[in-house]
């Protein structure tokens, strides 16, 4: 199939389009780098060493969007492009909600007008607010405490109504857990630019001595030790999940968590960075930080019976990985 990608040179697209180029599908990447380097195509491309095509452009530009569904005859559309940071979004709301949301429907409606039936779309465990893990896909979803985790719950709102009323169209709404690790390689992985928000990345620069110390936020959470406890899910994996979810759509409107139905807690996280990289992860414990939860961890029956997907790498190959990659990233 000739999937296109929005925002296929971030952290999960890149590894997503890694997947399916593997896998013999033709992509077509739509990025505007507006957190993802320029040199991505080409890290895509050695690593793969097949062809895809490459635009950028915004999403939100319907005009170039719309030239590029007349030059491709697009199968299917994985839509990564959104923005992320969930601190961000509480600062800058409308800056979320018109990207995330504007791209989502224009997106949508040139599926529509150019019979691309095929939708899969990057939405995330934040959706279930602090429900009781292990979070199940029939659990009511909350209002989210920022405009990040509600352009989520519109933009799966969105998807599901317009697939209702066009039953051609079929959408799977895949809800994220944690990510991380990268790509055996070592080329590609998540290194965001600044000081990371999220905890695996900040661990990274941490024992590349490019930060001094950890803030765990908090040990007093109702966990194994006190500390927050998520379900980590390798990258690759979760890009794989990418390609049963275009490839068999059964429903209409299918939503499937992502993740390994694995807690682990941020001082097992770091026990297992310290293993992987045989060095101490400088760390102290602070306040907990607002809005996090105790504890997150999907159940994946679902996934398993209807794609007959699972995870295959477990939280000592996402550290190894993680490890690996900021070894060559800064070597280079
Ligand atoms: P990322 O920021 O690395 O990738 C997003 C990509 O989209 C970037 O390359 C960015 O340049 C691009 N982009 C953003 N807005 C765009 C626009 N309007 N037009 C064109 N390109 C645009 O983020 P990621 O971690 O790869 O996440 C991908 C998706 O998965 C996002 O929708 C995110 O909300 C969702 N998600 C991520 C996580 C996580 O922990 N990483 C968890 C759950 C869900
Ligand atoms: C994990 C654990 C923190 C940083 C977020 C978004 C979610 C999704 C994934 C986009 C928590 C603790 C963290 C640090 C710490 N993103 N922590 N010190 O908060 O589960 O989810 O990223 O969709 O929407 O909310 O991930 O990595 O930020 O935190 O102690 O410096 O690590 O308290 O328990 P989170 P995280």
């Amino acid at each position: 199939m000739n999937i296109l990608i929005t925002g296929g040179t971030g952290y999960i697209g890149s590894h997503t389009a890694i997947e399916l180029l593997n896998k013999n599908h033709d992509v077509v990447i739509v990025d505007n780098f507006s957190n993802s380097a320029r040199t991505m195509p080409d890290k895509i491309k050695k690593i793969t060493n097949k062809n895809f095509k490459f635009y950028e452009a915004d999403v939100c530009d319907e005009a170039k969007m719309e030239q590029i569904f007349q030059e491709n005859k697009i199968d299917g559309v994985i839509h990564f492009a959104a923005y992320k940071a969930v601190g961000e979004s509480v600062e800058k709301p409308l800056m979320y909600y018109e990207n995330n949301l504007v791209s989502t429907i224009k997106l949508t409606k040139l599926c529509l007008k150019y019979n691309v039936n095929r939708f899969v779309y990057s939405s995330s465990a934040t959706v279930y607010g602090d429900a009781k893990p292990p979070m199940v896909e029939t659990m009511p979803i909350m209002d989210a405490t920022n405009p990040y985790g509600q352009c989520k719950i519109i933009c799966e709102r969105i998807l599901t109504d317009t697939a209702k009323q066009n039953p051609n169209f079929k959408v799977s709404l895949l809800r994220y857990f944690n990510p991380i690790g990268a790509h055996n390689s070592g080329l590609i992985g998540d290194d965001p630019n600044g000081i990371p928000n999220n905890l695996a990345p900040y661990i990274q620069k941490v024992l590349i001595g490019e930060l001094d110390c950890l803030s765990v936020f908090g040990d007093d959470y109702d966990t194994v030790d006190g500390t927050g406890v998520r379900d980590y899910i390798h990258v690759v994996d979760l890009a794989l999940s990418h390609i049963v979810a275009i490839e068999k759509m059964i429903n209409n409107v299918n939503i499937y968590n992502v993740g390994t139905g694995i807690g682990t807690s941020v001082l097992e996280l770091i026990q297992n960075f310290e293993k992987a990289s045989n060095k101490k992860v400088n760390y102290k414990i602070t306040a907990r930080r607002a809005g996090d939860i105790d504890a997150s961890f999907a159940n994946v029956d679902k996934i398993k019976k209807e794609l007959g997907w699972q995870t295959i790498y477990n939280i000592e190959d996402m550290c190894r990985d993680c490890w690996n990659f900021i070894q060559t990233t800064s070597q280079q």
